[in-house]
């Protein structure tokens, strides 16, 4: 697939009206919704879970629901989420003593599955479980916090997870998550993602307009 989609993180959305948020960034052309979950234990954040998740759905939200784990160990929640709607569910191999099975649990689910690379873990851990991945995410800041710089040595990383995924053969998203912003989306595409992950740009931005313009935002990206 050569399709880019344009994934707003809600850890930049307003908590306390994250239906509106949510839908307001989707009516004004956003693909997908990533929803990051932190444990205060793989990661130093704490967010949220399957409950909000589900709320999404039950709110009315339609789109796809990429879920994040940052947490572990990641296989009872993985159930949770699949239960609670989730579309795409990724979790870091760091998180899994069994990494293999918790692909399988989420594929089993009925969920997309994919495993995402923080900027210093190496993309070896593909080797073995190319076929039962349905995403690669690769990280461009150390996870945990919205707002943070795009980490440079991701460009080469994502180039050389476009090389692998072209090999392979199979319909793989490559999603980058932080620090991407209108000015830097160019580049990082030409590196070979097609799935974008981004926070503070597009949700602060939103609160700046004064009109709370969500339609100019997207527009820019
Ligand atoms: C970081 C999260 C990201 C974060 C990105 O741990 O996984 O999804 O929200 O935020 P920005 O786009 O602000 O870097
Ligand atoms: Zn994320």
């Amino acid at each position: 697939t050569s399709d880019f989609l344009i994934a707003p993180s809600i850890l930049s959305a307003d908590f306390a009206r994250l239906g509106e948020e949510v839908d307001n960034v989707l009516a004004s052309g956003a693909d997908i919704v990533h929803f990051d979950v932190m444990d205060n234990h793989f990661v130093p954040n704490l967010t949220v879970g399957p409950m909000v998740c589900e709320a999404l759905r039950k709110h009315g939200v339609t789109a796809p629901i990429d879920v994040h784990l940052m947490v572990k160990p990641v296989d009872r929640l993985i159930g949770d989420f699949i239960d609670a709607g989730a579309t795409y569910i990724t979790f870091h191999p760091e998180g899994s003593e069994h990494i293999d099975r918790s692909l399988q649990l989420i594929r089993d689910g009925g969920c997309k599955a994919g495993l995402v690379f923080n900027p210093a873990t190496p993309l070896s851990y593909l080797d073995y479980v190319m076929d039962k991945v349905d995403m690669v995410l690769l990280m461009s800041v150390n996870p945990g916090f919205g707002g943070q710089s795009f980490i440079p040595s991701t460009l080469d990383k994502l180039r050389q997870t476009r090389q692998r995924i072209d090999a392979s053969g199979r319909d793989i998203r490559l999603e980058v998550d932080g620090g991407v912003k209108v000015d830097n989306i160019a580049e990082i595409a030409r590196a070979g993602a097609d799935t974008f992950v981004a926070g503070s740009a597009i949700f602060n931005a939103c609160r700046q307009q004064d009109a709370h313009d969500y339609d100019t935002v997207l527009e820019a990206f």
